[in-house]
């Protein structure tokens, strides 16, 4: 945990802004992965990581917006459970952590809660995103469970997301030291990646360097040679050589504060010519981009411009035509690159998305486009201070999508459907970086991971 001043102003702040109701913050419950004793790995709920610190199963944190108290209940493990798991803390110590004195059995949660029903007082809670506190809310509160993201509150929403999104020091410390453990990570799978290994072995080293360094991955690794599947999840395949690996990958600290870094490895260490055409082209549009991020610039306009570099360098190689920035409008870039630039990131890899990734990006006057590819922007909004974000251009050759497109005959005037089969082993690029919004400008988070030609290539060698 943080010192207990960090939850106690956190909650303070909250205090601030709700001033009515009750809220109410339920820790994530263990998930059985087979039979009930058998879990998969334990992650609390971000939100409760961030107003109580508390990194366990079975607590509920209520805040009383009126009286401006806050409560702990959750029960002391009992003798049996301490044979099996050994010597626990008390809730009370536990609590104190987080700076709280007034702490009950969960038995008595329902009580409050009732009392607070029969007073007509305004119930906060936050859009649950797992079952078992869908029902745990919907027991409580004498509701449909599958109603409780519906009927979240909207006000808590944008309390908390305007306090989360806006890094304090101690949390910047810790995105840092998420950035360290992925920089391991990365250069680990660049000097893995030779002819002949198994995406399998490289996949299994990096998660293991996530695990001992840290809380384990913030998120399923990606990491294939077919890279032009976006978030590719299979692991199955055999480098060989003329293929590139895409490592989607970043580390959780103890804390649980996330990185999130993609690097691209020739197989072999070595770019050929295409490789290196399209690579250079991902790396300016991903460096120009963190170039100009800086407070009131938009995360919007910044994925523009990383769209318009890399349309304008597949022009260059004849790939696309027409003008750059009519293509863009219209949509005909999307054809290799349908995602975002980048996204928040901090407790979660994608911070807040539990709470609504539009009460996050977007507001009354900065609508969500629904055009193809740039609807996947997650967020539209001014950078501030404070804000972490990743910068992550790509470049993808999906052959399903270019047929369609090819076949439709869709954006020809901007695209070179002829030039595209030469160029298809490529499968995917994707350059990610982790950064901070200061006063002035920006700040890349962490040691500098190799990204240039010269950089991996002598990686790898
Ligand atoms: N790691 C998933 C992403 O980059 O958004
Ligand atoms: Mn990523
Ligand atoms: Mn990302």
């Amino acid at each position: 945990m943080f010192k207990t001043e960090v939850y106690t102003k956190r909650r303070e702040e909250l205090h601030k802004k709700l001033k009515k109701g009750i809220g109410l913050f339920i820790s994530n419950s263990e998930a059985p992965m087979n039979y009930p004793d058998n879990t998969y790995h334990y992650r609390q709920d971000s939100d409760f990581l961030y107003f109580f610190g508390i990194d366990l199963p079975g607590f509920t944190g209520l805040m009383d917006f009126d009286s401006g108290k806050d409560r702990i209940f959750a029960n002391d493990y009992e003798m049996d459970d301490i044979i099996w798991m050994g010597p626990q803390p008390k809730v009370k110590e536990l609590a104190l952590k987080s700076g709280i004195t007034d702490t009950a059995p969960l038995a008595k949660l329902e009580e409050v809660v009732n009392d607070a029903i029969s007073k007509k007082r305004k119930i906060h809670f936050l859009p649950p995103y797992r079952g078992e506190t869908k029902m745990a809310l919907g027991r409580l509160l004498k509701e449909n469970p599958c109603q409780m993201i519906s009927i979240a509150s909207v006000d808590l929403i944008k309390a908390v997301i305007s306090m989360r999104s806006i890094k304090e020091k101690v949390e910047i410390d810790e995105i840092e030291k998420a950035v360290e453990v992925a920089y391991e990570m990365h250069v680990t799978a660049m000097k893995m990646c030779k002819q002949g290994v198994k995406e399998q072995d490289i996949f299994g080293v990096i998660e293991g360097i996530a695990l001992a360094k840290g809380g384990g991955p913030a998120f399923p690794i990606i990491l294939s040679i077919n890279g032009q599947t976006l978030h590719n999840h299979s692991h199955d395949n055999i480098l060989s050589k003329g293929k590139m690996m895409v490592t989607d990958a970043g580390a959780e600290t103890n804390l649980h504060y996330a990185s999130d870094i993609t690097r691209t490895t020739p197989v072999g260490g070595k770019f050929n010519e295409k490789q290196q055409n399209i690579y250079e082209i991902v790396l300016k549009s991903n460096t120009e981009a963190i170039k100009a991020t800086k407070p009131g610039m938009s995360n919007r306009d910044l994925h523009f411009m990383a769209c318009k570099i890399l349309a304008s360098g597949l022009k260059d190689l004849g790939l696309m035509k027409g003008d750059v920035d009519e293509a863009v409008e219209i949509g005909a870039h999307t054809l290799f690159i349908p995602h975002g630039l980048g996204h928040m990131m901090g407790l979660d890899v994608h911070d807040m998305e539990a709470l609504g990734e539009n009460f996050v990006g977007y507001n009354d006057e900065v609508k969500r486009s629904d055009q193809f590819g740039t609807a996947y922007l997650r967020f539209a909004l001014p950078y501030k201070p404070g804000h972490v974000f990743t910068v992550e251009p790509g470049c993808y050759f999906i052959p399903e999508l270019i047929d369609k497109w090819k076949g439709e005959g869709k954006f020809k005037d901007f695209i070179n459907y002829s030039k595209l089969d030469a160029y298809m082993s490529i499968g995917g690029i994707r350059i990610e970086d982790n950064v901070l919004i200061t006063d002035k400008g920006h700040k890349l988070l962490g040691k500098p991971i190799p990204k240039t030609v010269k950089e991996v290539e002598s990686v790898c060698s």
